[in-house]
């Protein structure tokens, strides 16, 4: 068996039920979280054959920074919960994979001590009504060394979690949680998520960080073609896997449209949501993605191994890259082509 398909029942194993529930669970009925790996998995590939890999090469950049593969951490909360260091250990646990990190604006441990790991870091930022907040916030990741923010889009309201039991907020600890708040009598009405955006916020994000600005949560290429027209570097195609509008298209899907609206600008284009094994990354990067991102499989891998899983889960799925790049006739990355792909059972 692959390690990483021993992870989550290992995961589970050492977290509360609530916690294991509450990283696994998507919205409502669970549809898009249960169809986002079967997606991926409907891919077939058309390989080349008679070329050359005896010496394949996965390093890229992503917004210029140097990246060994291009397999990247999402942004998630509660890392905390899974290892007493939280995000200092995914930090590490990406760094030494030669990896970037996606932040959450929830984080619990301060942007300054993650950029003092040494390694690249995004925010991922979550306007708030109080935009004092968002402005601050923002203020300390430029000031904790971020290299990019990353604008979740899919959020104007927290996806509802229908479930039962105890739930993963009555375990949260201090400290776990909203580590970069900055200080200050907030309301609840000052922390909801904006519902008032519109892609002007592109803009205003650069300006004020002078950083590039990623958009996450695009599924449709109309949307992305906004977003780039504002000014955005880059686009995450992603569902939030699964956790915020329930039945909302696999990113597998959504992932060519963008591509395409996209194509001859220099955008950059990343996917997540589903992404398992070398395979999928294999065609992510077919269908015009620059680079991945991975969510829960990198909860489980520090649950389980902190940030010495965290690596091994990067390496091995840059290993399995490599060893489908090999197979489906490519050295690197660059050289992969739409028409590697094809939809299962068609042509
Ligand atoms: C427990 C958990 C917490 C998350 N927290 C955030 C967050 O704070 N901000 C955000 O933009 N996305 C968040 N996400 C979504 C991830 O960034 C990512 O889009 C998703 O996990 C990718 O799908 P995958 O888990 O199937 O790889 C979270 C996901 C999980 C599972």
């Amino acid at each position: 068996m692959r390690w990483i398909d021993t992870l989550e029942a290992a995961a589970a194993e050492k977290l509360p039920e609530a916690a294991h529930r509450y990283f696994r669970q998507g919205s409502a009925s669970g549809i898009s979280v249960r169809e986002a790996v079967e997606a991926w998995a409907a891919y077939r590939f058309r390989p080349r054959v008679l070329n050359d890999v005896s010496a394949v090469a996965l390093g890229t950049t992503v917004l210029d920074t140097p990246v060994d593969a291009p397999i990247l951490v999402a942004p998630s909360t509660l890392q905390r919960m899974t290892d007493p260091d939280g995000e200092l250990a995914m930090a590490r646990g990406v760094g030494a994979a030669g990896s970037v990190m996606g932040v959450s604006s929830n984080a619990g441990t301060k942007f300054a001590e993650l950029g003092q790991t040494g390694v690249p870091w995004w925010l991922q930022i979550y306007v708030v009504r109080n935009r004092e907040i968002t402005l601050r916030m923002l203020d300390a990741a430029v000031e904790g060394n971020a290299k990019a923010i990353v604008l979740t889009v899919d959020t104007p309201v927290v996806g509802r979690k229908e479930d039962d039991g105890e739930s993963v907020w009555s375990l949260v600890q201090p400290g776990q949680l909203l580590a970069n708040l900055p200080d200050g009598d907030w309301t609840d009405d000052d922390l909801d998520k904006a519902d008032d955006l519109t892609p002007d916020v592109i803009g205003w994000l650069a300006e004020r960080t002078s950083l590039p600005v990623v958009v996450k949560g695009v599924l449709r290429g109309d949307d992305a073609k906004r977003c780039a027209d504002a000014g955005a570097a880059g686009i995450i195609v992603s569902n939030h896997g699964g956790r915020q509008l329930d039945a909302s298209i696999p990113t597998a899907q959504a992932l060519p449209e963008v591509a395409e609206a996209l194509a001859g600008t220099d955008v950059e284009v990343y996917v997540d949501g589903g992404i398992r094994r070398g395979e999928h990354v294999l065609a992510s990067l077919a269908l015009g993605a620059r680079a991945v991102f991975v969510g829960r499989p990198a909860l489980w891998a520090l649950t389980v191994g902190s940030s010495a899983g965290v690596t091994r889960l990067l390496t091995d799925l840059a290993d399995e890259l490599d060893h489908t790049l090999r197979l489906v006739g490519c050295s690197t990355p660059s050289a992969l082509t739409p028409d590697l792909v094809t939809t299962r059972f068609v042509n």
